[in-house]
């Protein structure tokens, strides 16, 4: 939550380069955005220029700011503080030459703020942030400004990362505690930002800083040392390996129905690539004495999917858990247990805490994560990436298909025949494609004007359809702020089906597996209630109002079926007027508890 974005270099249009990298990074938060500049020339003495807006940056321009070649910015996911322009960071101190942005929260910054307001410092913001630039100012004045900036940091409670600049020094200086950061080596320029996405257009060559490490970026240097002890660090370089054509729209509206688009191909390619790393981990799943899947939010509907995926392929039993609520039912942990964590980020608090608290009890670790030298990836014992390419709308698509197609091929790995995995998923591949023809978005987007004005939608599954029905409530409620319900269909009778009126969008979904007939009474009982049945399944039924062909491709069907769904979501949130990319109050990494 939050993007950081900060440039030291060589180029005087600094202001542009950094709104440039904010602009990749907004999918971060969007409540607000800002950037702060250092202007050339004026020695010592000259003031930092700050534009800062709530609100997303849209066709904002920094045309209006000095040139310069030492600038960094920050799109904000509110925290402390409302959504407003003075809460908008960056933030400085008493005197204006330093300024500081954050992603985080201080939890102890009340208790700083009144020491800080007995010495006389006074606060523009309602934000834990201010509190920290004026830390750093107080201790600006009696030692170095790295080490003013590395003390302030280690009082700070909570999990952050902040970039601080000083007019008085030609440097950033940057430190982590939790929330993200990665550092860019250029030629003769340098670069931080929270993201590794948005320095793509700028150098491939990066370090990941690990918790509690300092950076201090300069034009020609960036020197990393350990937060605590000042001891420097060697960096460990890396190469990033995705693309600029990756993060960018290209002939489509919206990230998200770009990455829509892209699962077909995704799917083949893990269909093609993955088999040998899905033999490995179903090796260790076998080795070991409890499996559990850990994830947050569409994630966590993908571990749902590999239990189901498991006890159906593979006859074994593997745990599912909600990331924030696994660190409550530990105990039964042991060093012969494995905890396999699923995340697009790799960077969302809850999941991670679930794995330091698994780590404790000695279990093994695995992560399936899509970014590279994210924190999960960096922390788990083993690790294998998705493969989706970067995500950017923040409705997670193509890295929850991604999910499914490992899991799918671990599943059949497990049972020693992998290639079969591979070939349903060639299969979902092409029952995919045709549920992305223009033809048949045409059947969706005449749905979604027929239900755009709904005030509920509820969907129902069994077995695999049961995650699906989840995931598929959560995107359409997600984006297009109409309120949805995934339900388990045998649970309608229990309670839910009082909710059901006259017209009411139900969407059933009936794959060729055994749980057919059952759902199918489910959509019946919803019907003789009155609810407009939308049926997405591989034959026809009387009672459907409104049908969706999708092909039967074996477990691999919750594949298409969920693209449909994903489709349909995308398509209400356009007939609402809606942005499907950036949806009120969320953002694409939570990075906090
Ligand atoms: C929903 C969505 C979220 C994420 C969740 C976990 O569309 O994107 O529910 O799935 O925040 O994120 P990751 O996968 O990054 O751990």
């Amino acid at each position: 939550m939050c993007g950081i974005f900060g440039y030291v270099g060589k180029r005087m249009d600094g202001p542009s380069v950094v709104l440039e990298g904010l602009k990749t990074l907004e999918y971060r938060g969007y409540d607000s955005w800002g950037v702060a500049v250092v202007p050339e020339g004026n020695g010592n003495r000259k003031k930092i220029v700050i534009k800062k807006r709530a609100g997303k940056i849209g066709d904002a321009t920094v045309d209006d700011l000095p040139k310069s070649s030492y600038v960094f910015g920050h799109t904000r996911w509110a925290t402390h503080g409302g959504v407003s322009d003075i809460n908008a960071h960056p933030h400085v101190d008493c005197t204006g030459t330093i300024a500081i942005i954050h992603n985080g929260i201080i939890e102890n910054y009340e208790d700083m703020k009144k020491v800080l307001a007995k010495s006389g410092h006074r606060f523009a913001s309602d934000t834990d942030t201010e509190v920290a630039v004026h830390l750093i100012e107080e201790y600006a004045k009696r030692i170095m400004f790295t080490k003013a900036v590395q003390r302030a940091f280690n009082e700070m409670e909570g999990l952050n990362a902040i970039i601080v600049l000083d007019t008085r020094e030609r440097q950033l200086v940057a430190v982590r505690n939790g929330s993200p950061l990665v550092v860019g080596f250029g030629d003769g320029e340098n670069f931080i930002a929270s993201d590794a996405t948005a320095l793509l257009p700028h150098t491939k060559q990066v370090h990941f800083l690990e918790d509690n490490e300092l950076a201090v970026v300069s034009d020609d240097n960036i020197h990393i040392y350990n937060a605590q002890t000042g001891s420097r660090i060697r960096p460990k370089k890396q190469l990033l390996t995705w693309s600029v054509t990756q993060v960018e729209k290209g002939k489509f509206p919206f990230f998200m129905l770009k990455e829509i688009h892209e699962q077909p191909g995704i799917i083949a390619d893990i269909a093609a690539t993955a088999g040998g790393q899905a033999e490995k981990i179903a090796a260790r799943i076998r080795a070991s004495f409890g499996t559990y899947m850990v994830g947050c939010g569409t994630a966590s509907y993908a571990c749902i999917a590999g239990s189901y995926l498991f006890a159906k392929i593979a006859k074994r039993h593997i745990n599912s858990a909600i990331g924030s609520e696994f660190g409550y039912n530990l105990d039964f942990l042991t060093p012969k247990s494995l905890v396999i964590a699923l995340s697009q980020s790799g960077e969302t608090m809850d999941t991670l805490d679930a794995v330091r608290k698994a780590r404790s009890t000695g279990a093994g670790i695995f992560a399936l994560v899509n970014v590279l030298g994210s924190t999960l990836y960096r922390e788990a014992d083993a690790k294998l990436l998705i493969g989706a390419g970067p995500e950017k709308g923040v409705a997670s698509t193509k890295a929850f298909t991604g999910m499914l197609a490992h899991l799918i091929l671990w599943a059949y790995a497990y049972t020693g025949n992998g290639k079969e995995g591979q070939a349903i998923l060639m299969k979902a591949t092409r029952a995919a494609k045709e549920v992305l023809l223009p033809s048949y978005v045409t059947k969706i987007t005449k749905l979604a004007k027929r239900l755009k004005r709904s005030r509920h939608i509820y969907a129902i599954g069994r077995g695999l359809s049961y995650p699906t029905s989840l995931e598929a409530a959560l995107k359409i409620k997600e984006i297009s702020y109409i309120h949805a319900e995934g339900f388990a269909a045998g649970e309608l009778k229990h309670g839910v089906i009082a909710l059901v009126e006259k017209g009411t969008p139900c969407i059933a979904f009936l794959p060729n597996d055994e749980t057919y007939g059952a759902n199918l009474a489910g959509a019946m009982e919803l019907k003789a209630r009155g609810g407009y049945i939308i049926g997405i399944s591989y034959k026809p039924h009387e009672v459907f109002d409104y049908y969706m062909p999708v092909k039967d491709v074996g477990e691999a069907t919750i594949i298409p079926n969920i693209i449909v769904a994903q489709l349909l979501a995308y398509y209400l949130t356009i007939e609402r007027g809606f942005d499907p990319d950036m949806p009120r109050n969320l953002a694409k990494s939570v990075t906090v508890k």
